[in-house]
């Protein structure tokens, strides 16, 4: 007998979670305004709100947070960081930043301004709000496929060439870069397939362009590129890492996720203007240039993580289990966007709640749901994610209306993922009882998920 797939990895250390009752759970949500982000950890008993920073790290990693160096200048972490990264992606220069969103912070203020366009495949929330934030527009290049949540293709993260190019052409001057966000994670973790980011350079190079990747889950791609993608079956995850980044000018990084720490982050690239133009702002808004926004144990651990996650077996085993919960749901009929992603499944609440007017914010009223039903927290990736439209201020309902589903790294075990399903398919029986959806009552003006206060719709 064949012996069945199993984890590259055992458990040495556990963090105790409770359960809750119905009624507590009513309570806690009233008080957090409908809100997930609102309600105390200790209130969840599976938590799915991100993959991000919420990795259990290996014992080397722990090991080398005992060898950080805490130097203010020149910290032999930093250099071990910056080597790693540098072996990883081929770029020289690094910046350390606390978190991914303060690498497109530090970037950006040096290169976006008002009334540019930042065209690529689907924008992360920060990625956009940065550029939004300073009248730019960020233009969604995604392949239309992407919005069919029931199409089966390889690279459904891709960017679409044709309207690339068109927007290169329209916009000439105020494109200055083109980012690519891999994997795409708004579509639904979606990869981008390695001759989809060769053409992107090879267009971005006729037009005179550079190409930045958001590389927060580098890693789940390259697995895909090898899983997937003809000719590269016989190649290590470094070595297809290695491609990938030659297409590239830049990086900008959220080690939360693929590199498996609790915070951290880098902008890196090979431009050495960019980098002399960061540096400057890594400083204002960060730290001093080798650390930035980073202890020195930290950027240990980000140096053995980004090794360790970029070796098969560690991706095999993180996403065979994302792959696993997809095959539960086909089996309740649960639609999801498909095929599973990397680091989530994306729940298709318009497929679900049918009847729940989309001014109702269905993805959000699963998410209430699947919490009552048995204290799992989720994430709404739809029309409160996509804030409101900064010209016309009106709601931007024309997207999908996902409810993501982020398994953290190497955290819960596939009896979790039991757990999950099976809230799952309670909710999908007696899905036509849920009549009401969501209504705000507050909302900031960017990034509005976060802090939104809610009540139920009448
Ligand atoms: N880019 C992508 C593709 C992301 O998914 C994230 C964060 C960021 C940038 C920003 O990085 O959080 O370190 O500042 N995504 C998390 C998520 C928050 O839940 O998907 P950050």
């Amino acid at each position: 007998m064949e012996l069945p797939f199993a984890e590259s990895w055992k458990i040495k250390m556990i963090e105790p979670i409770h359960k809750s009752t119905r009624p507590e759970r009513e309570q806690w949500l009233l008080k957090a305004q409908y809100n997930l982000f609102k309600l105390k950890a200790e209130e969840v008993y599976i938590d799915l709100l991100t993959d991000s920073g919420t990795g259990a790290m290996s014992d080397r990693q722990w090991a080398g947070m005992m060898l950080g160096d805490e130097s203010y200048a020149g910290a032999s972490s930093f250099y071990k960081m910056k080597e790693m990264i540098t072996q990883i992606t081929g770029f020289e220069y690094v910046l350390p930043t606390h978190q991914g969103r303060a690498a497109e912070n530090v970037l950006f203020s040096c290169l976006v301004k008002e009334g540019d366009v930042c065209p690529g495949n689907s924008h992360f929330d920060t990625t956009k709000g940065h550029i939004e934030s300073r009248k730019a527009i960020a233009l969604d290049c995604t392949i239309d496929e992407a919005k069919n949540t029931q199409l089966e293709i390889p690279f459904k993260g891709n960017v679409d060439i044709k309207k690339l190019e068109d927007a290169l052409k329209k916009y000439k001057e105020r494109v200055l870069f083109i980012i690519i966000t891999i994997t795409n994670n708004t579509a639904g973790g979606q990869p981008v397939s390695m001759e989809n980011l060769r053409e992107t350079r090879m267009l971005a190079n006729k037009y005179a362009k550079k190409v930045i990747f958001d590389s927060a889950r580098f890693a789940e791609n390259a697995y895909f590129i090898k899983t997937r993608e003809k000719g590269y079956k016989d190649k290590t995850i470094k070595e297809i890492c290695d491609e990938m980044f030659s297409y590239a000018d830049a990086m900008t990084m959220s080690a939360k996720k693929d590199a498996i720490v609790n915070m951290g982050g880098f902008f890196a690239t090979n431009l050495k203007e960019w980098y002399d133009a960061a540096k400057v702002k890594c400083i204002v808004y960060e730290g001093y240039i080798t650390y930035g926004g980073m202890n020195g144990r930290d950027m240990n651990a980000l140096a053995i993580g980004l090794d360790e996650n970029t070796e098969f077996d560690n991706l095999d085993s993180r996403i065979k289990q994302v792959e696993y919960l997809g095959k539960k749901l086909d089996e309740y009929g649960i639609p999801y966007q498909r095929p599973a992603g990397g680091h989530a499944i994306f729940v298709d609440a318009l497929k679900v709640l049918t009847h729940i007017p989309k001014e109702q914010f269905p993805a959000q009223t699963l998410a209430v749901e699947l919490y009552l039903e048995a204290g799992i927290r989720a994430c709404e990736i739809g029309y409160l994610l996509a804030d409101r439209d900064p010209v016309t201020r009106k709601n931007r309902f024309d997207g999908l209306d996902l409810l993501r589903l982020a398994i953290p790294r190497r955290v819960y075990t596939d009896n979790h993922i039991n757990v999950i399903a099976a809230a799952l398919k309670n909710i999908y029986d007696r899905r036509e009882s849920i009549t009401k959806g969501m209504k705000i009552t507050w909302e900031a003006e960017l990034l509005r998920h976060f802090t939104v206060e809610m009540e139920r719709a009448e």
